[in-house]
């Protein structure tokens, strides 16, 4: 597979990002990571932030085994504490259409957090289907399906320490696990 973000090009730019959220949140933050794409992404922030940290899992679905965009996004595993009164950043791996991202941002948001924010690694913004914020965004890339440094096709390569793209054709040469 051809690769289109390199391991060093991903660590300087993933290490900078945290000055940006530290920045904005003096007095701490709560980030809620997106599993499971975003976990290796969440790994290397949190140990380039400066203010105080505190973190929380959610597992969605947007996808089922296929690798379109369902629009339909189940929580399959949600957080363990509360979120009132919080300042909060949504740590995503990858934004797409933003139906995901739309759809996390509204049911987190009637948790009443005092402010709601959005990390993520990728960002496709040729795919947008909604118009949805997102305040920090490690790069932007164009209509191509990547896998690596978390992200996975078919839970498959998310080991890699790069991100690398997936061809329709390895798409269709790789088993359905
Ligand atoms: P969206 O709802 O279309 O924005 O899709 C968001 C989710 O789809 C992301 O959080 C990823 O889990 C997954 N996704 C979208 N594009 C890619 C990709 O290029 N590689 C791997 N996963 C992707
Ligand atoms: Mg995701």
């Amino acid at each position: 597979m051809q690769i289109l973000i390199a391991e060093d090009t991903l660590r300087q730019r993933v290490a900078a990002l945290p000055q940006e959220i530290s920045s904005d949140h003096p007095n701490g933050v709560h980030l809620v990571c997106v599993l499971k794409g975003a976990f290796v992404f969440l790994a290397d922030l949190i140990r380039t932030m400066t203010c105080e940290v505190t973190l929380d899992f959610m597992a969605v679905s947007s996808y089922g085994p296929s690798t379109r965009s369902s629009g339909q996004v189940r929580v399959l595993k949600d957080l363990d504490s509360g979120l009132e009164g919080r300042p909060v950043v949504i740590v995503e791996d990858i934004v797409d259409t933003g139906l995901t991202l739309a759809y996390l941002q509204e049911i987190l948001r009637a948790r009443g957090p005092r402010s709601l924010k959005t990390a993520c690694l990728v960002s496709k913004p040729s795919r947008r289907q909604t118009n949805v914020a997102v305040d920090y965004v490690g790069f932007t890339i164009d209509d191509l399906f990547v896998v690596g440094y978390g992200l996975d096709s078919g839970e498959r390569h998310r080991n890699l320490p790069h991100l690398a793209i997936v061809t329709d054709s390895s798409r269709a040469a790789s088993p359905t696990p």
